[in-house]
């Protein structure tokens, strides 16, 4: 079972970036989540383009980009050129997000679906065939540090069954600690996003961290 660790960027030390990410790439993370908001689909701003290039620059590991903004389609080539290798988006920010993945994938990179707490399972089943990532929100989009939304529990299990059908790797993201990845990557989760519940702002150091999720979970 594929056990993906994608450290969550806006939760990381800006005041020391390039030491941790320096640390993070020594202490083998699978990919940089990096969420980008417009203060209109959700009421903040997590990265800026000049946070993305920084982090870009520091790394050869694959980025991810999670838009949680309006009109995400206007911006696939602004990420493309940024490097970036896998692009989440809402569904439920497009007026056709089928069309939107396939213009991910005409820009060369991974097309992923952010599912959000209010959005079902049904209402994006028909994208399920031409996406590469799907990622479950467990946390309402905006802000880290916040619980764990249990309610998705039933949806996310949607999603583990029908895994096998179409072939997407599933994450989720939002208060993602040691004790649900453990729960949930037994269950058929393979991308874990980790903010501050899991990685960041602890004692131990990254190193220590990533070797002991994956101990815990061989
Ligand atoms: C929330 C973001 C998450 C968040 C995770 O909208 O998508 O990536 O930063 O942080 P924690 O793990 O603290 O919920
Ligand atoms: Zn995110």
């Amino acid at each position: 079972m594929t056990l993906l660790l994608s450290p969550s960027m806006m939760c990381a030390d800006f005041k020391n970036l390039a030491s941790d990410v320096k640390q993070l790439n020594e202490a083998g993370v699978d990919m940089y989540h990096m969420d980008i908001m417009d203060g209109q689909y959700v009421p903040n701003f997590g990265l800026s383009p000049e946070d993305y290039q920084t982090i870009r620059d520091l790394t050869d590991k694959p980025m991810d980009a999670h838009l949680m903004i309006k009109n995400p389609r206007q911006y696939i080539k602004f990420f493309a050129e940024l490097g970036t290798n896998l692009v989440y988006f809402c569904p439920d920010a497009e007026q056709q997000p089928a069309r939107t993945i396939d213009d991910i994938h005409a820009a060369g990179m991974k097309a992923g679906i952010a599912v959000n707490t209010g959005t079902s399972f049904e209402s994006v089943k028909e994208l399920l065939p031409n996406i590469d990532y799907v990622l479950v929100m467990t946390v309402h989009p905006g802000f880290a540090g916040q619980p764990f939304q249990d309610f998705v529990m039933p949806k996310l299990n949607q999603f583990i069954a029908a895994k096998k059908q179409y072939g997407y790797v599933l994450g989720i993201d939002g208060a993602v600690s040691r004790e649900k990845i453990m729960e949930l990557h037994k269950a058929g989760v393979d991308n874990f996003i980790l903010g501050t519940s899991a990685l960041f702002g602890k004692d131990e150091d990254y190193m220590t961290i990533i070797s002991d999720i994956r101990k815990e979970n061989d």
